[in-house]
């Protein structure tokens, strides 16, 4: 039998190989990071779930066609009904999104309704652009803009070089933008469709002069709270909120995050380093109630604490949670090395991740690279007592593993006890893999379809404040893509992808 490894020892021993060149390309240590290099199709490892059992082992998949106009056959059915009439036209479009393949479909639904190409402007979300979509975009006419910075995170973190916060970066890269779209649209009506409230509030507290040509769709709970705060002059329609979008996305995000959980704990096995199968679930609201199954189909034993008791309750009587923490310490010094953070908040800190189990893999779900650790706080810092370690080896390191496997390069944390804890996917959201589309066009053309709708309900929606979308509009969506995936025996309830 082989002999277990602590997992920094085995994560050192690759590091130093790759210092010596033995794995994958090597880049000089200040190279900007772009973490998709080519606009080819590139080959995408993906794990393929056994029930119950070990997962099967990887099958390489090429994206086939083009990557930014994948098959979404009932959003076409969609866009051919409710388009017809060109509600769109007049308008200009500005969205932040995740800029995938499905978002280039949903681009060419807009413009098919009616907004006019030249004036449609997507800014990509820093780990959920590729490059090769927004080429292709770029090609056919759509403007694109691949971000530079997320929210307080400044991009110099990158590789763990520098982290250096600099909360005024990422504003003023979205200005640019604004002021970009609106010197090409000096008049005329304006869609914002955004991803975290970051451009509706800008627009809200900088742009007064564009209110009365502003209405808006919100994708995320987070954005949505951060607007409910705002006293809004324009219309906001709540995509986030809507029922279609609690009751069927999250099954295949979940779905997503445990498949390429499970992919980086059998890389990290291959290297010879414990992870166990216990896995501590932070978070159990819709996202992680979903990951919660699909790990426990995928034969983990599922651990959970939620801050809310009424979650604890619902976990308690879930099939799929072998163990319900009360309270935080508790989860954490349990022993599972397989932490997942699902929340839409930051969840450890240094004291936390000291309780940890040494060599803990530390997995984000949500949405904000700063879920798990605060990449900006000062304990985040080089060279002080808790170090990150992203010198040149693990850098070397990282990026060998990742053009070796199709997965992007992971931190590790060291704290001042001498624990070593990896920081997979450099704390990035761990289902943005780098692939064009994460999730199955057929599957993910829900969200795109409800987005595309909301953009609809806002161009005739002539009430400022957060308005609801259409109900029946959602109904019908829901059906159109159940009877789409029911034709191969799928179901947005139970993805089987
Ligand atoms: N990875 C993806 O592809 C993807 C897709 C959609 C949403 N998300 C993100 O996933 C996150 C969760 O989404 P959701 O819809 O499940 O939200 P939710 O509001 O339904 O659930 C969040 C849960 O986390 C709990 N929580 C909050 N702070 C906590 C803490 N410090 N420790 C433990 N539990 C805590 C809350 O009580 C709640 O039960 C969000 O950030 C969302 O944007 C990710």
């Amino acid at each position: 039998m082989r002999t277990q490894m602590p997992l920094f020892v085995a994560l050192l021993g690759v590091a130093l190989l790759g210092a010596s060149g033995v794995i994958g390309p090597q880049r000089a240590a200040a190279e900007p990071v772009r973490w998709v290099r080519s606009a080819a199709p590139r080959q995408v490892a993906r794990p393929v779930f056994r029930a119950g059992g070990e997962p099967a082992p990887f099958q390489p998949r090429v994206s086939p066609g083009r990557l930014s106009d994948p098959e979404m056959r009932s959003f076409a059915e969609l866009v051919a009904t409710e388009g017809k009439a060109q509600p769109l036209a007049g308008f200009a479009i500005l969205g932040i999104q995740h800029l995938l393949g499905s978002t280039g479909g949903l681009m060419r639904g807009l413009a098919a309704s009616g907004a006019a190409i030249s004036q449609m402007l997507f800014i990509g979300k820093r780990y959920s652009q590729h490059a090769g979509v927004a080429g292709e975009l770029s090609g056919d006419g759509f403007r694109t803009y691949l971000s530079r910075h997320e929210g307080s995170i400044d991009t110099g973190a990158d590789w763990g070089h520098r982290v250096t916060g600099d909360p005024g970066a990422r504003l003023r890269e979205l200005r640019a933008q604004v002021d970009d779209l609106v010197r090409r649209t000096p008049t005329g009506k304006i869609v914002v469709i955004d991803d975290g409230g970051e451009l509706i509030e800008l627009i809200h507290r900088e742009y007064a002069h564009l209110h009365d040509r502003v209405v808006a769709v919100e994708q995320t709970r987070r954005g949505i709270r951060r607007l409910e705060k705002l006293d809004l002059k324009f219309a906001v329609i709540d995509v986030a909120q809507s029922w279609a979008k609690l009751h069927y996305e999250s099954p295949m995000i979940g779905r997503s995050i445990a498949a390429t959980t499970l992919a980086r704990v059998r890389w990290v096995r291959g290297l010879g380093a414990p992870t166990g199968r216990r896995a501590l679930l932070l978070g159990y609201g819709a996202v992680g109630k979903a990951t919660a199954r699909a790990l426990h189909a995928a034969g983990f034993d599922v651990e959970v604490f939620d801050t809310s008791r009424d979650a604890q309750r619902t976990a308690g009587q879930d099939p799929s949670v072998a163990r319900t923490h009360h309270a935080l310490d508790d989860a954490l010094t349990s022993g599972a090395r397989i932490v997942l953070s699902l929340t839409g908040t930051t969840t450890l800190g240094e004291r936390e991740l000291e309780l940890l189990h040494d060599g803990a893999m530390l997995i984000n779900g949500a949405s904000s690279s700063d879920e798990i650790v605060d990449r900006s706080a000062s304990f985040m810092q080089p060279l002080q007592g808790f170090k990150m370690h992203g010198g040149a080896p693990y850098a070397r390191w990282g990026e060998g593993a990742e053009s070796r496997t199709g997965m992007r390069a992971s931190w590790i944390l060291k704290t001042r006890s001498g624990k070593a804890h990896l920081l997979v996917n450099r704390g990035e959201v761990i289902n943005f893999d780098g692939s064009p589309d994460p999730i199955p066009p057929r599957y993910i053309q829900l969200t795109r379809g409800l987005l595309y709708l909301g953009a609809l309900q806002a161009a005739r929606t002539t009430k400022a404040g957060i308005h609801s979308l259409d109900e029946v509009a959602q109904r019908a969506w829901v059906e159109r893509v159940e009877r789409e995936l029911a034709a191969t025996g799928e179901s947005l309830v139970d993805p089987t992808f």
